[in-house]
């Protein structure tokens, strides 16, 4: 097991990664908030509590009180919100409440915002069960939910008391999901850590076949790269940028599609194909950087074909909420295992990039 610290100025705690730690919460958590609280609640999917539910408990004198929350981009929102409240209220949560969050970025993001709104604010536990979940969306302290206007645009940064991600729930994740989330890897490595770009080329199969080890030492080194560029830019003005690299075109191509066709990672996938051809023609990385990365990509693919225009996926690209001010901001690579932002992307350069990934997209690599 590894364990990884984050040290925020909000907070400071850890990150559990390893075999075993679904069945030995209880303890676990005891010792990071102090003592178990009267009124604990654990919030998850009917899904994932009936996949997981029993090892879960397994270290529980006490079982805590079960909330659900639906998996689904389309139940993360403020009604789920308001009837998760007031299911705690109806249950005697108070300030002192403990919530633990079991189950993918959805229910992360729900159950984040919950607790950070429940009475001003509770502390709550991430147990995430999704490979994204693990190595991104449960560390950070990002919470939040959809409105019919777009995603994500209602949260709050509420950091956790501690996060867990076992290995275990991982062998019932379908293989696409495992696929995406593996692109969050893909772009840890390229941003920020070479050797974890090294060791995703050479482990392939291994990490693709769930080989314990292999997976814990990939989860392992995305946390940390995550871990280490929160601790020193907790909300976002400037290194936790970064972060983005593969999401300006990402979300483009998520929001021009109705976030139905694609799931998130794959999106990042492509977009990181735009960004990294923007890289080369730049120079930031040198053409053999270029195929090396592009191949590191398609490893974890295959990425599913894309049909769309360049001119409404880079007219997408400026209406992306990071985007203040109207500059279209890009993450690129600097080599391998660094970047940078740049904010003067002409759009001739953003055309041609979009261009190069829409002609890759329409045939796929298998
Ligand atoms: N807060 C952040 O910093 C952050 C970062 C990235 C993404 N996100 C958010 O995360 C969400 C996506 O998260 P996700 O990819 O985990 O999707 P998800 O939560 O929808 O889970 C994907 C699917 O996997 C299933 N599942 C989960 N765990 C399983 C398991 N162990 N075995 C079998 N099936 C399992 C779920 O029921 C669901 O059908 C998006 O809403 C995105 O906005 C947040």
């Amino acid at each position: 097991m590894q364990t990884i610290r984050v040290a925020t100025p909000s907070a400071r705690y850890e990150v559990f990664a390893g075999s075993g730690l679904l069945s030995t919460l209880a303890p676990r958590i005891r010792r990071a908030a102090g003592k178990l609280p009267r009124r604990v609640f654990v919030l998850t999917s009917p899904e994932i509590w009936a996949l997981w539910g029993k090892t879960f408990l397994t270290s529980f004198n006490e079982p805590p009180i079960v909330l659900f929350q639906r998996a689904g981009e389309r139940y993360k929102n403020m009604a789920s919100v308001e009837k998760l409240l007031r299911q705690m209220i109806a249950a005697g949560g108070d300030r002192g409440s403990l919530l633990i969050v079991l189950g993918g970025g959805i229910v992360g993001d729900v159950g984040g915002f919950v607790a950070a709104i429940f009475m001003r604010g509770i502390p709550f536990v991430q147990v995430p069960t999704t490979f994204l979940a693990q190595v991104d969306s449960s560390v950070g302290g990002k919470t939040g939910v959809n409105l019919p206007e777009g995603k994500n645009l209602v949260g709050s940064f509420h950091q956790p008391l501690a996060v867990f991600a076992d290995i275990a729930p991982l062998g019932t994740l379908p293989d696409r999901e495992l696929r995406a989330g593996l692109m969050e890897s893909v772009k840890a490595g390229i941003i920020r850590d070479r050797a974890l770009v090294r060791f995703m080329e050479e482990r392939a199969s291994e990490i693709l076949g769930r080989d314990p080890k292999a997976l814990e030492k990939v989860i392992a080194a995305s946390i940390r790269m995550k871990a280490g560029v929160v601790s020193r830019d907790e909300r976002e003005s400037g290194l936790r940028m970064i972060l983005n690299f593969g999401h300006t075109v990402g979300h483009a191509i998520e929001s021009t599609t109705r976030y139905k066709l694609l799931l998130h990672g794959e999106a990042v996938g492509w977009g990181m194909i735009a960004a990294l051809f923007l890289a080369r023609e730049r120079g930031t990385i040198s053409s053999l950087q270029f195929e090396r990365l592009e191949r590191l990509v398609h490893l974890y693919g295959p990425l599913p074909p894309l049909r769309l225009r360049t001119a409404k996926l880079v007219a997408a690209t400026g209406a992306d909420k990071k985007n203040m001010g109207g500059v279209r901001r890009f993450v690129l690579p600097v080599g391998i295992g660094d970047a940078g932002v740049v904010e003067d992307v002409t759009p001739a350069e953003l055309d041609a990039a979009v261009n190069y990934m829409l002609a890759c997209a329409r045939e796929p690599r298998a």
